[in-house]
């Protein structure tokens, strides 16, 4: 099967079938602490940021999801006009079946062209440019104009996948190599979260930008198992099933990738405004969302301008009702933290306090 071919199949069942970690939702257990007196006017609040040099009106991606197949290039386009207009960054899929087929360059060209003004990440796997070499980032970042590209990892996706490539050596040295290049690069998972120890290796190697994608959204193993059932491989179908929710769930993964001394990109099951304000409260300075985006880009541009405006109102709200006049002052604001994400957090060492506590809001 090809690259190009096998994108449509994770397509259509992402489309089709409850892909989601619906079992999982670590963000429900943070609480940003309301302020019943927030001493702002809601009128004066900035959702903007900057964001690989650009201008946005919310700190928010619309994560990578595709390109690279003729029948998606409308998705891709949906979804950059519908970025352009609303002010938020948007990260495409893995442009590797371009580089097998250079005709499917206009695939993920085509969002450029209709996103003129805002941040475009482009994507590889970390694999494929351990196979093709650091050069491959320029022909990638040309392709579309790209302010980065994103190193996916997606370990857990190819160990369920009958085509799965599962050799892993040398890929850390790529990244190294990559990352002293002229390209910038964003290394990011796919829904499997990045811990502290793995995190630190990428800040060491000089990696800057993380975005966690981690546990609590699309799940890969999810999608693997439904494909594994369509192709009578029971075996694999078990091993999705069971791996479905394998990772660092995205609030601690944001909190252990910042301890590594990363700025951090919160994904992975962020579904919603209130989500955003979340990961900025725990530290990331972006939030990204993919699976929620799919659907609306199936119909028109306005239908994802009408999701992503959710997202920034909810984004606004919290922010009204958390005394923030701007972006930068989440990351202040009292949050608690509490169930599985508090225990996980507390078994790997962090002091919880410093989210609740202890917290001012510098005004
Ligand atoms: C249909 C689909 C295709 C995806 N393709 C890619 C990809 O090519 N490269 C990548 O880095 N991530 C890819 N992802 C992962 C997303 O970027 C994101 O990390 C993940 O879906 C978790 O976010 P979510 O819970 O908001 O969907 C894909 C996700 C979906 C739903």
């Amino acid at each position: 099967m090809t690259t190009s071919s096998r994108k449509l199949d994770h397509i259509r069942i992402c489309l089709e079938k409850p892909v989601d970690d619906a079992r999982n939702r670590p963000f429900d257990d943070l609480t940003l602490v309301h302020r019943a007196l927030p001493e702002i006017d809601e009128s004066d609040i900035d959702t903007s940021c900057k964001f690989l040099g650009k201008r946005l009106k919310a700190p928010i991606i619309i994560s990578a999801m595709t390109g690279g197949h003729p029948d998606v290039l409308k998705i891709n386009v949906r979804l950059a006009q519908a970025a352009q207009e609303t002010g938020v960054a948007l990260g495409l899929g893995s442009q590797r079946a371009a580089l097998e087929n250079n005709e499917l360059a206009e695939t993920f060209a085509a969002a450029r062209h209709a996103a003129p003004d805002i941040p475009i990440i482009g994507n590889i796997g970390a694999v494929q440019l351990k196979r093709s070499g650091p050069k491959i980032l320029e022909r990638l970042a040309e392709m579309i104009d790209a302010d980065a590209i994103a190193v996916h990892l997606n370990f857990l996706q190819e160990s369920i996948q009958p085509e799965g490539d599962k050799d892993a050596c040398g890929v850390l040295d790529a990244i190294k190599t990559a990352a002293s290049g002229t390209v910038p690069i964003i290394v990011k998972e796919t829904g499997s979260g990045i811990s502290r120890e793995t995190a630190s290796d990428l800040v060491e190697a000089g990696v800057t930008i993380i975005d966690v994608s981690g546990v609590g959204g699309m799940s890969w193993a999810g999608v693997e198992a439904y494909r594994a059932a369509e192709a009578g491989d029971h075996e694999l179908e078990e091993m999705g099933r069971l791996l479905w929710s394998w990772g660092v769930p995205t609030p601690a993964s944001i909190i252990e990738c910042k301890a590594a001394g990363a700025n951090v990109i919160a994904s992975g099951g962020v579904r919603s405004g209130l989500d955003v304000a979340r990961s900025l409260a725990l530290g990331a300075c972006m939030a990204g969302t993919a699976l929620p985006m799919l659907a609306p880009a199936t119909k028109d541009s306005q239908s994802v301008v009408r999701a992503m405006s959710g997202y920034i109102r909810a984004l606004r709200i919290a922010m009204f009702l958390t005394g923030c006049k701007d972006i930068s002052m989440l990351g202040r604001v009292p949050l608690v933290v509490l169930g599985r994400t508090r225990e996980w957090l507390e078994a790997r060492g962090y002091d919880m306090r410093k989210f609740s506590a202890y917290r001012e809001l510098a005004r």
